[in-house]
């Protein structure tokens, strides 16, 4: 979330990448710039410095640049239920010293803009995968815990983790489904905690009442990495540990 988040995961990614014995780092980065959207120099330095693949969501295409960019960085995705002409993928895969891998980003639908049924779009994209590519990673970007949870049961046994994100705020209900599909609700942010979920208190407070209410800033301070960490068996696609991480980060 903004540039707070964004410091924070420059100066941590390759240390937290070491002490987990991480293969494969992914960020949502549809608030990277500003708390809007991604730009392309943006991107560049966090896929330099340790992060594989960055999922999004509804905001992705606030910026005007993120549409070509997307349309050129496949390691760059968009949520997958959105209309089939948008710029760029749902999807991305590739391998990970000789493991095939796919992340995949879905978008919800309560309290959240229009899209296709991610449950429908879910079920197309892994018929697409190929069979070996049994590590499998969904994004599911969305507002209510329930849509998140019936979707981590509706795909347990079929992906290896399904984790939330979009609320900025961390849930502690990780833990793995019984077909072996590891999940967690939110994530949470990584960004200042300071304000209102990434942005300055006092703008949005003034959001909340008055009609006359700017833009909000984002908020400094307080920051903070969440992250969840999944141990992956590469020969079945099963989660076989789900760690949950929430780290105060000075700067
Ligand atoms: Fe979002």
């Amino acid at each position: 979330m903004a540039k707070p988040g964004r410091l924070a995961v420059l100066e941590r990614v390759q240390d937290l990448r070491e002490q987990h014995e991480v293969d494969l780092a992914i960020m949502n980065a549809e608030n990277l710039a500003g708390g809007f959207s991604v730009t392309p120099s943006l991107c560049e330095q966090l896929f330099a410095s340790g992060i594989d693949v960055m999922t999004s969501g509804n905001h992705i295409f606030d910026k005007k640049e993120a549409i070509e960019y997307i349309r050129k960085q496949p390691r760059l995705i968009r949520p997958a239920n959105y209309p089939p002409n948008t710029p760029g993928n749902g999807v991305w895969t590739g391998e990970i010293r000789g493991t095939k891998a796919a992340v995949i980003n879905l978008m919800g639908r309560v309290f959240m803009p229009p899209s296709d049924d991610p449950f429908r779009v879910a079920d197309a994209v892994l018929d697409s995968l190929a069979i070996e590519t049994k590590v499998r990673i969904v994004d599911m970007h969305a507002e209510a815990t329930s849509e998140k949870v019936a979707m981590g049961w509706y795909l347990d046994g079929r992906v290896s983790a399904v984790v939330g994100t979009h609320t900025h705020v961390q849930t502690a209900d990780e833990r793995i489904l019984p077909q072996g599909t590891a999940y967690l609700s939110d994530i949470g942010m990584t960004g200042s905690y300071s304000g209102v979920i990434g942005m300055n208190k006092s703008d949005v407070i003034a959001r909340f009442t008055s009609a006359t209410a700017r833009r909000a800033e984002h908020s400094s301070g307080q920051v903070r990495i969440c992250a969840v960490v999944v141990d992956v068996d590469e020969s079945t696609g099963q989660a076989i540990e789900i760690q949950r991480l929430n780290l105060s980060h000075e700067q």
